[in-house]
């Protein structure tokens, strides 16, 4: 039998500080997060500068906890996989310049990243029998991607937002009628109290462009029903409002995804990315699925926020691909699938 690879992940993209121990793959021995959403919160979304410090203050004790979880040291490190993009650059070079620097000092192989591939790997991890081909719907605060999973590494993409990711869609609409930040998991709590039908909003079409998406029209849209229904003297019913505009993007993510596999043929299907948390998305996600015979993938909650689990996994793939990065390797805030 070939011996077990350990990979330590680091992720800092955006505004979590993760490190994990994950062997061969799909197996994690650790997964630490350290979130900085209660200091963001108080400025209503992140603020790249703080992020930057605070990954700079934690990353090292996030990586030692994560070995220790995992009753490993870096002697136990096959390579090192990091996040260099997409993301935000001040954030992204903390973990680039990290793993570099143990890459260096301890002459361990070093792995570059791609934020998205990490988020549809999560997949491999919450499914073991899970192998490409397949489709893939990453969802996330700053992306929107329909892809092909060709094979491992190897992606096709379908469509993207053209405007406002997901995710970016629920925080602005949740801190438009006051929820806060973020406002993903807040419109979902919110809209188990509401009706889905109350309030018509639209679904952004992108002209010809089947699989693309559009979410600024309907971010709009909600804006423009507040300030009416503010300006005629009208209290907001916010369980409706979140439900009603929830069920926008919904019905758009499921018409996108469920076209593709009923075009292509495709028979497994997967979601990723924070907003595959949602409550309503997965629900009607799944149903859509039974109802064709598509088997249906979605990771746990905490698989699909940014986590440095789902960052080792696909660096395994890659290491198993022989594939290396030099010291050379840079954070690349807008990198492309
Ligand atoms: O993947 P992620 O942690 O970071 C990025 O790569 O962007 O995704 C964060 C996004 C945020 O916009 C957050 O509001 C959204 O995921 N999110 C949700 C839910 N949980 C997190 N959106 C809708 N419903 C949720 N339950
Ligand atoms: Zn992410």
């Amino acid at each position: 039998m070939s011996k077990d690879i350990t990979i330590l992940g680091i992720e800092s993209s955006c505004d979590e500080t993760a490190a994990a121990v994950v062997v061969n793959g799909r197996n994690v021995l650790s997964n630490e997060i350290s979130s900085q959403i209660d200091i963001h919160t108080l400025y209503g979304g992140v603020v790249p500068e703080i992020a930057s410090r605070k990954h700079t203050e934690r990353v090292n004790q996030v990586i030692r906890k994560a070995l220790e979880t995992a009753d490993r040291t870096l002697d136990d490190i096959d390579a090192i996989a990091v996040t260099y993009g997409p993301g935000l650059v001040g954030a992204l070079l903390i973990g680039v310049a990290e793993a570099k620097a143990i890459s260096w000092a301890r002459n361990i192989p070093l792995i570059g990243v791609h934020h998205i591939e990490g988020h549809i790997s999560a997949n491999y991890i919450a499914a073991p029998e899970l192998e490409p081909p397949f489709l893939c719907l990453v969802v996330s605060g700053g992306h929107t991607h329909l892809v092909i999973v060709k094979d491992y590494g190897e992606y096709e993409v379908l469509g993207r937002t053209l405007d406002d990711a997901a995710g970016e869609a629920f925080d602005k609409v949740a801190r438009a009628v006051g929820l806060g930040y973020p406002g993903g998991p807040k419109i979902d709590r919110a809209a188990r109290e509401g009706d889905p039908h109350a309030i018509t909003f639209p679904r952004g079409k992108v002209g010809e462009s089947r699989y693309d998406f559009s979410f600024s029209g309907l971010k709009s849209a909600v804006l423009n029903y507040l300030n009416s229904e503010k300006m005629q003297g009208r209290e907001v019913n916010v369980p409706d409002l979140a439900a009603s505009f929830q069920q926008s993007v919904v019905d758009v993510l499921l018409t996108h995804a469920m076209d593709a596999a009923d075009t292509l043929g495709i028979r497994k299907f997967a979601l990723a990315g924070g907003v595959a948390s949602n409550s309503a998305l997965r629900a009607a996600m799944k149903e859509a699925c039974d109802k064709r015979g598509i088997t249906f993938y979605c990771p746990p909650p905490i698989l699909c926020t940014d986590n440095a689990a789902m960052i080792g996994c696909a660096g395994y793939y890659d290491y198993i691909k022989g594939k290396r990065s030099g010291l050379d390797l840079n954070a690349i805030p807008n990198l492309m699938l």
